[in-house]
């Protein structure tokens, strides 16, 4: 089977292996894990930060940074189709009693003028908005990217009216290589970031919370609350650190991968948008199968796709998807697609 249902399903490679048997442990609850400690202060400074919190998943990490942001009953805005309201059970509102409101599903498409007429101001008859929380880059947005001119406007507006602004970063690294700008400068523009190692990285687990020394200190003791806090876990962070180092650059041929993906579906009308990163958003209004068949016939041709609703589906390219795969996905999903 060619699994093409997400970046999340690869195996560590046997580098990876090799770093996380040798890696030197402690206890990280004390404190005491060298390679957490380092991972921790390696990805602070990737993205120009004072201190950065190693997470299990990218849903603790986004819900331990909007819990840092935004106080219970007040309020956090972000798009209809983002992670952290689509994905996360009702986590902000479950743990951090935080009110979500929402901008019409726009993807990477974002206008932040949109966002600043939702501003709700501070005050004892409205709830206060507290938050914005963009997704970079856009998961159901297709992997799209939001340009660094928008995010930089987005920032003025979170200025103008005392918001803080958060990053679900989870694959922030293939905005980094598509565009090609800094970590850093991603950096500077958010109070708060998560990222993942889990997903086009290709380690098997981990995330982290990117802000301030203050912050990320209020960062331990929420992620203890929520049962995060995790001992010798250094071997998870060396798997981290591997994929770092290994595995940020090559993004850029998981990126071609879907746009040749992309390329071959393209006259079948189901494409769902331009294909900028490694997510190939498929619609099939108009095709005769929908999502779940499709799904169907694609898995008997030997290629697993994500159904993401009754007429969407999806790809994702990966490190565990060859060129010599995808050509074979390709002649798959086209005649499953003639059919
Ligand atoms: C954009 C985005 N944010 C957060 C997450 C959450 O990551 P996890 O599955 O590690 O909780 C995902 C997972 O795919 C994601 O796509």
């Amino acid at each position: 089977m060619i699994d093409l249902r997400s970046d999340t399903v690869t195996r560590p490679t046997a580098g990876m292996r090799e770093a996380m048997a040798s890696a030197e442990v402690g206890d990280d609850v004390y404190g005491e894990d060298p390679t957490v400690t380092a991972l921790e202060a390696e990805v602070a400074a990737l993205f120009g930060h004072e201190a950065a919190l190693f997470a299990p998943t990218g849903s603790m990490a986004n819900q331990i940074a909007l819990q840092l942001l935004v106080p219970p009953g007040d309020e956090l805005l972000c798009d209809a189709d983002a992670h952290v309201v689509t994905y996360e059970i009702g986590a902000a509102a479950a743990y951090g009693g935080i009110s979500s409101r929402t901008w019409p599903a726009v993807g990477a498409d974002l206008d932040p003028d949109v966002v600043a007429g939702m501003v709700r101001p501070d005050g004892y008859f409205a709830v206060p908005t507290r938050a914005i929380a963009v997704e970079q880059t856009h998961n159901r947005g297709g992997g799209g990217v939001i340009p660094l001119g928008v995010l930089r406007r987005l920032r003025e507006v979170a200025d103008e009216h005392g918001l803080a602004l958060h990053c679900d970063g989870a694959r922030i690294w293939h905005a980094h290589v598509a565009d090609g700008v800094p970590l850093s400068e991603y950096g500077a523009l958010f109070d708060t970031l998560s990222v993942c190692l889990s997903k086009g990285l290709g380690a098997p687990v981990g995330s982290l919370v990117v802000g301030s020394a203050e912050q990320i200190a209020r960062a331990r003791f929420v992620r203890k609350r929520m049962g995060g806090g995790m001992r010798q876990v250094g071997v998870l962070a060396a798997a981290g650190r591997y994929a770092l180092a290994h595995h940020v650059e090559r993004l850029a041929a998981d990126h071609a991968k879907a746009a040749r993906l992309a390329e071959a579906i393209a006259p079948f009308g189901v494409l769902a948008g331009r294909v900028r990163t490694n997510i190939v958003p498929l619609d099939l209004t108009k095709h005769p199968l929908d999502a779940r068949r499709f799904a169907a016939a694609a898995r008997e041709r030997g290629v697993l796709v994500s159904v993401l609703g009754p007429r969407t589906a999806r790809l994702v390219t990966h490190l565990d998807v060859s060129d010599t795969q995808i050509t074979q996905a390709t002649e798959a999903l086209t005649q499953t697609l003639r059919a």
